[in-house]
């Protein structure tokens, strides 16, 4: 559906507002009250499941940007959402939005979202359990017809990895107003570009501009997200804080050397480009190593048509280097940058990098950070606020609206982005009575 659908909706989600059922007299119960208690998890958790089940991939769950399983999943989270009491529809790169009007039709938006692409062979709650504890909170808003002075949009962003068209957080950057045009042109493994995907999708890449929210009218953002960490899980929490998103940098390498016999020519005599790349993956771990709280991933590397008697020629793979502090992460790169310039002079290759990503650092907001911190401890527990190594759909709204983010714990040692990822009811429920918390008594405040 086109964008302009999306502004009908929303007069019609303001008309709604207009003949609103009065706000509930009865306050709904408190977070700590015990009949919330399991409201929320076993639902939720249900819906992951049933989401999960949508895969691109007969083993595993793999749902990249507009393959028929992710369009599946957005009917899906369409039809919660509309189920949930929201106005919603598919916005015009491919976003699932759902409005839950206010009190008051001129208010500002909450926007509260995530995203539902995956990695391949993904964990079923990387993105879509933020998206879910959403749906599950606003369900129960709407159930007891209480609305806040506020408008919520809930939206499943539909592309954050960047897997198949490696541009990443092409659904939030819309969304933000940071969609990069030149994006369109990208071209998937088998040369489709994401222009043609998005029509092939019933997309309209010229209606992106359009879904730009203007940030007068945030109230601010966020994300409830798994952390994907061993954090919380090591220190019995069930719900964190995230106080900074660390800053990111991914490229592409491509390296040309000579492709040879690989009985006759003689080492000396080589311009290998696997081996150079081999170089390159051990000085990216060595670097990224020397300095706390910086990583680096060469997470694909391939010798395209390699066979084994024919020394490679050509070699791509990918670099991701990822820091909290932004002069350790620009200091890594310039060294790791200067490294290769030296690997590909001594084994003659050429050797040509390629941006894909680069995101600063992002600090959330105090203010957002002490209100979700006020309603977590509203649930009766403890508070920890901790920096994500993770990068977040909430890194493209700072400097546009202000940004929190709720982490809940990821059980099996903290594993994600692998189908280990797992999520208890019992913390899923939590964190929806955070989020419901947090929106009934301190997302007001703007
Ligand atoms: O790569 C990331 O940090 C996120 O999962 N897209
Ligand atoms: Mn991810
Ligand atoms: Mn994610």
């Amino acid at each position: 559906m086109r964008a302009g659908r999306f502004k009908t909706l929303r007069r019609a989600a303001q008309h709604e507002a207009l003949k609103l059922p009065a706000a509930s007299q009865s306050p709904p119960p408190a977070a700590r009250d015990p009949a919330l208690a399991g409201r929320f998890g076993p639902r939720i958790l249900a819906l992951a499941d049933q989401l999960a089940a949508l895969s691109e991939s007969r083993d595993g769950l793999t749902c990249t940007y507009l393959a028929d399983a992710h369009r599946a999943a957005a009917a899906q989270l369409c039809e919660w959402m509309r189920d949930a009491g929201m106005a919603n529809e598919i916005d015009a790169v491919g976003n699932v939005v759902g409005r839950y009007a206010g009190s008051q039709p001129a208010g500002p938006t909450l926007i509260v979202g995530s995203h539902y692409d995956t990695v391949r062979n993904a964990g079923k709650y990387d993105g879509r359990l933020g998206i879910l504890v959403a749906i599950a909170v606003i369900d129960d808003l709407n159930r007891a017809q209480h609305r806040l002075p506020f408008a919520i949009e809930v939206i499943g962003f539909a592309e954050e990895e960047g897997v198949r068209f490696s541009s990443a957080y092409l659904g939030s950057s819309a969304v933000a107003g940071r969609f990069d045009l030149q994006a369109l042109q990208a071209r998937d493994a088998s040369g489709v570009t994401l222009q043609a995907a998005m029509r092939g999708a019933g997309l309209d890449p010229d209606a992106i501009p359009r879904l730009a929210r203007d940030p007068k009218a945030l109230l601010g953002y966020v994300e409830v997200h798994i952390e994907q960490g061993p954090v919380l899980l090591q220190e019995g929490l069930p719900l964190g804080i995230v106080s900074s998103i660390a800053g990111a940098l991914r490229l592409a390498i491509s390296i040309r050397g000579e492709a040879g016999h690989a009985g006759t020519v003689p080492m000396p005599m080589r311009h290998d480009a696997a081996a150079a790349a081999a170089e390159i993956v051990l000085l990216v771990e060595r670097r990224c190593a020397a300095v706390p709280d910086l990583v680096g991933t060469v997470g694909m590397l391939t010798v395209p048509e390699g066979v084994p008697n024919v020394i490679p020629g050509q070699c791509e793979l990918s670099i991701d280097m990822r820091s909290p502090d932004e002069a350790a992460l620009r200091a890594a790169v310039a060294d790791v940058m200067a490294e290769i310039g030296l690997v590909g002079a001594r084994r003659g290759v050429r050797i040509e990098t390629r941006e894909l990503l680069r995101t600063p650092p992002v600090p959330c907001s105090p203010r957002l950070q002490a209100q979700l911190a006020d309603a977590i401890a509203r649930c009766g527990l403890p508070v920890r606020n901790l920096v994500s190594g993770a990068g977040h759909d909430a890194v493209m709204f700072h400097g546009l609206t202000e940004v929190g983010m709720l982490f809940v714990r990821c059980g099996n040692g903290g594993i994600s982005h692998s189908p280990l990822e797992s999520v208890s009811a019992a913390d899923a429920d939590l964190a929806a009575r955070a989020l419901r918390e947090f929106l009934l008594h301190s997302g007001t405040v703007a």
